[in-house]
């Protein structure tokens, strides 16, 4: 267990330097994703019974573990896991996000603002060894049909994200997300208080 807790925190310190070194820009966000990789790529520190999707009759389908926070809630690392049938509107997220693939796939769709609401740009499915990098504006949606495990970090903790847009299709407009909770504690070495 000593190992993973190392193994995140190497990765973690790397990723405040890399945000020291090139900004909250494309290069940047894009060596923190490969970084992530990096770190995801020990597969042995992440054994798939440590993070168990909710069960069939649970309300959520997926379920946050948190692997790493700062003291002020700046870079937090989890692991989404995840029994299938996630799906979320187009959205943003306030600031820098990057996705790292583990076990599964998690298609992510990505958009530009238009008159009638957004318009998809692009995607990439996200799978053991890829990953994709977002900007605080960078719009993306998530499709995950299966089980999967990925990996989830953030410039800022998701109960920080209070400001989170998404596109309401349905409605036609622009809604801010609840910020998220019900997380899960997965750091090792914290006293609990
Ligand atoms: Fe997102």
């Amino acid at each position: 267990m000593q190992t993973r807790t190392d193994a995140v925190s190497a990765a973690m310190d790397d990723i405040r330097t890399i945000e020291a070194d090139l900004g909250v820009t494309r290069a940047g966000v894009e060596a923190i994703r490969d970084r992530l990789v990096e770190l995801s790529s020990n597969r042995e520190l992440f054994p798939l019974e440590d993070f168990p999707h909710p069960g069939e009759d649970d309300a959520q389908s997926s379920l946050l573990y948190r692997l790493a926070q700062d003291a002020d809630d700046r870079f937090a690392l989890y692991a989404q896991s995840s029994r299938g049938q996630v799906k979320t509107p187009a959205h943003n997220h306030t600031t820098w996000a990057v996705v790292v693939g583990f076990e599964g796939q998690e298609l992510n769709r990505f958009y530009e603002r238009s008159d009638d609401g957004v318009s998809q740009t692009h995607e990439h499915m996200v799978q053991a060894g890829t990953g994709v990098a977002m900007l605080p504006d960078d719009l993306h949606s998530i499709h995950i049909e299966g089980p999967a495990l990925n990996f989830h970090c953030y410039g800022l903790a998701l109960e920080r994200l209070d400001e989170r847009e998404y596109y309401n299709e349905s409605e036609g407009n622009w809604k801010i997300f609840k910020s998220v909770s019900g997380i899960r504690e997965a750091r090792t070495g914290l006293q609990s208080c």
